[in-house]
């Protein structure tokens, strides 16, 4: 699962990296089933505990969103996650937000509408 999560966090960067250069994006949405960092890993109105986060966050996601947020600070990045089924608010840095939405088996919703 780890080998997993690197490669998708390869892919990731590199896709980030070829968005900027090709658009000059002012914003960017990254939409990921599973949270990126612990703070965003919530359960019961707590963050998950370190024997869960393996199970329930991406760290290698976390570190390629932290360096490209780093790198470029004049664009707004947001990150749309779940897999928690909890609701989180996560803000890593000034132009780096993560948001979890919350869930029910069978009972999807809307979770807001995002204006760009
Ligand atoms: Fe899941």
């Amino acid at each position: 699962m780890q080998h997993l999560a690197d490669l998708d966090a390869k892919k990731l960067y590199n896709d980030l990296v070829a968005a900027i250069n090709d658009h000059r994006p002012k914003q960017i949405v990254i939409l990921t089933h599973v949270p990126p960092f612990k703070e965003a890993c919530m359960r019961q109105g707590k963050i998950s505990d370190d024997d869960w986060l393996p199970y329930f966050s991406s760290k290698a996601t976390g570190d390629v969103l932290l360096q490209v947020a780093k790198a470029n600070s004049a664009i707004k990045f947001l990150v749309l996650c779940g897999h928690t089924h909890s609701e989180a608010l996560y803000q890593s840095s000034n132009n780096l937000v993560i948001k979890a939405g919350k869930a029910e088996y069978f009972q999807p919703e809307v979770q807001e509408i995002i204006y760009v």
